[in-house]
């Protein structure tokens, strides 16, 4: 059972006013699998849960619900429940009745609908709350309203779109556990959407990374964490130096002036490559040990470790270390060769990896978040 496929889509495109949302999109779920689709504002997270739920058709390509094309099967005749970014409860009803709310409509005896609803409201931890009306809950209770809606008559997949994005950070991370407790419990599949790339690696079995509507690599969140396919991927999972090399045989590589042994292979003679080194796989060391040599140029103390730039012949790395050194001082890196992670050139090559304007990206990326409030609906 666990092998098989439940949802499928299969070249998929959607274009809204001449303007292609979704291009060539294929992608295979497992049957109880926790798959997260990841990626920018506007990459067409939405409209793909959109597909699966039957709110939408699409131009082009076939959905398939356990090897059934279901293009034109209405959203209410599908075994899918949605949770939106806004939990859309309905505010003139009781807690209760929020949950039963579904149960209603399919018509069960009002005693099973009780048994029901009172197992749903244990399991998102809401006993007792049966009473209260919606506007009265705090907003991670309203979360748990939706989720015990969603799914108290057991949809086969359901679809999670940002459903933690309102909720504090604290809250925020004991809700990750509990969904994913949940999801093994209820043995039920969720297609989770987030833009969060930690939310994304702690949750998921696979994570789908998507740009521009195009999908850039699904993986393992190891997978996707250690072997990026290319240099969007690495630059939007946790920090990356993404610089330019020369890939000069196997397992031998040529970036910034020097050469590194490292695990890669397949590639032509000389073929240019984008190299990847995350901050964390760098050794400072003493300017004379070093592999490379360089100028810090900031250090920034954030708790666990110092995020420390190094001026490498005019590129700036970043490099994270338990160790203290200063702005000015003259230091060696060391890279371990499993450090070294070789990517074939792409459309991304030379947009990002070099923390000059580290500031200016750590600005861009707050102002984007602010500007993520509406769900796509
Ligand atoms: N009904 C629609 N009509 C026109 N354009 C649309 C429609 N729905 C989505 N789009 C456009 O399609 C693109 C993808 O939208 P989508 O909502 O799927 O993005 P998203 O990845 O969910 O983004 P976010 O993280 O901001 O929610 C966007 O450019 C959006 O403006
Ligand atoms: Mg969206």
């Amino acid at each position: 059972m666990k092998n098989e496929n439940i949802v499928e889509l299969k070249g998929i495109s959607v274009a809204f006013g001449g303007e292609k949302v979704l291009d060539d999109f294929n992608l295979e779920i497992k049957d109880k699998e926790f798959v997260t689709l990841l990626g920018p504002s506007g990459c067409g997270k939405t409209t793909t849960l959109r597909l699966i739920a039957g709110f939408l058709e699409p131009d082009g390509g076939d959905v398939i619900f356990e090897g059934r094309r279901i293009n034109d099967l209405p959203g209410y005749k599908r075994h899918v429940n949605t949770i939106f970014q806004r939990y859309a409860l309905f505010p003139h009803l009781n807690v209760y009745e929020n949950v039963a709310f579904g149960l209603r409509i399919k018509k069960l005896p009002e005693k099973e609908i009780k048994a029901k609803v009172t197992e749903m409201l244990a399991l998102v931890n809401l006993s007792g709350l049966e009473k209260r009306n919606i506007d009265t809950l705090s907003g991670g209770q309203q979360q748990r309203v939706a989720i015990a809606r969603a799914i108290a008559n057991h949809p086969r997949v359901l679809l999670l779109d940002e459903p933690l994005a309102a909720l504090d950070l604290k809250l925020r991370k004991d809700m990750q556990k509990e969904l994913k407790k949940m999801q093994e419990q209820l043995g039920i599949t969720f297609i989770f959407v987030t833009h969060d790339q930690e939310e994304a690696l702690t949750m998921s079995d696979r994570v789908v990374v998507m740009n521009n509507g195009k999908i850039q690599q699904v993986g393992t969140p190891q997978d996707i964490y250690n072997e990026p396919l290319n240099a969007f991927v690495a630059d939007f999972i946790g920090e990356s130096n993404i610089v330019d090399g020369k890939m000069l045989r196997d397992f031998y590589v040529e970036f910034s002036g020097q050469r590194f042994d490292c695990l890669d292979k397949g590639f032509e003679p000389d073929e240019p490559v984008d190299v990847v080194v995350r901050p964390e796989d760098v050794d400072i060391v003493a300017p004379d040990k070093g592999m490379l040599t360089g100028v810090v140029t900031s250090v920034a103390f954030l708790g666990v470790h110092y995020e420390i730039i190094v001026d490498i012949g005019g590129f700036k790395w970043m490099i994270q270390t338990t160790d203290e050194h200063f702005e000015g001082d003259r230091v060696g890196l060391y890279i371990e060769p499993d450090a070294i992670h070789i990517m074939k050139k792409s459309e991304y090559s030379g947009l990002y990896g070099d923390y000059s304007s580290y500031s200016e990206e750590i600005d861009h990326l707050s102002d984007a978040d602010y500007g993520e409030e509406d769900g796509g609906e």
